[in-house]
């Protein structure tokens, strides 16, 4: 169903969503592209291997049927090069405009506990859900910084952008009473002070920052929530972000969670 309250011409303008291969980040495209009566005006989309993302190269039939511009790119988030090389393939064709939101979703996720963690888990896991974020969040500052109009007095007169960090209830400090998981749960700990960091470093350059859950809060009698359902309500959540929010974990709804 295609739901036409979600409006585009606003932070919803130009869109990159990082690790879209499969899971949330396939499913936050499908949204943009077909679940909005207007889908942005540029979506960019990575994934680490342009070989096997066989469902995200499907959505490349829009590029003509809609008036959406949409690049699939080539990222391994722990390598410089790649990092550089999409901050220039996106520059080039904003053309100026700006970024309005980058998504941070990628992750590893090993479930290892107190007796079998290892210093490469920890190390590996840390790389991609923690130390990505910051640095691609920097790379992108100037251009998401771009698409925010300051007036005279340095007050935003167009819109917002936002840096959305894909985290987890499992990197809440004051929901943790299971432990476990450590390369997971402190990885994403760290995030959520990231984006805190972030929300502060960039708040002058109008820029959102914030942490999202992307599912429901773990219920045992009642499973995660599919992200078929989870994305329209991210997309609705981000479509409605201000200052306000900034610095905050939000669930997928946009629900405040505690650290
Ligand atoms: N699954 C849940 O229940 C759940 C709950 C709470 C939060 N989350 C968070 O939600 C986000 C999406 O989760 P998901 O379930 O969609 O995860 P997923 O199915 O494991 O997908 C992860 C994505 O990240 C990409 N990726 C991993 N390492 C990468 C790297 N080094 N460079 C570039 N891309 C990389 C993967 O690419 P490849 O296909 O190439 O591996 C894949 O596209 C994550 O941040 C996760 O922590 C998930």
């Amino acid at each position: 169903m295609v739901d036409s309250d979600i409006k585009t011409d606003g932070i919803l303008y130009s869109v990159l969503i990082i690790g879209c291969n499969r899971g949330l980040g396939l499913e936050l495209v499908r949204f943009l592209l077909i679940g909005l009566k207007k889908p942005p005006q540029y979506l960019f989309a990575t994934c680490r291997d342009l070989d096997t993302c066989s469902a995200l190269k499907a959505y490349n039939v829009f590029w003509n049927s809609r008036k959406t511009k949409v690049k699939i790119l080539q990222l391994e988030v722990n390598n410089d090069d790649d990092i550089a090389n999409v901050v220039s393939a996106v520059e080039q064709d904003l053309d100026g405009v700006g970024l309005s939101v980058l998504i941070n979703n990628a992750e590893t996720h090993t479930r290892k506990d107190l007796d079998t963690v290892s210093w490469v888990d920890m190390k590996k896991t840390f790389e991609t859900n923690t130390i990505s974020p910051i640095m691609i969040a920097r790379a992108f500052r100037s251009i998401l910084s771009s698409f925010v109009l300051l007036d005279s007095n340095k007050v935003v007169s167009k819109s917002y952008a936002a840096i959305v960090n894909i985290s987890s209830v499992l990197g809440s400090i004051s929901n943790n009473k299971e432990g476990g998981m450590y390369p997971y749960r402190t990885s994403k700990t760290a995030l959520n002070m990231a984006t805190k960091c972030l929300s502060a470093d960039l708040k002058d350059n109008g820029i959102i920052v914030i942490s999202l859950h992307p599912r429901n809060i773990p219920n045992k009698l009642e499973g995660p929530l599919p992200y078929s359902f989870t994305a329209s309500h991210i997309i609705k959540f981000i479509s409605t972000l201000d200052m306000t929010h900034t610095g905050g974990f939000y669930t997928y709804n946009g629900t405040l969670i505690q650290f």
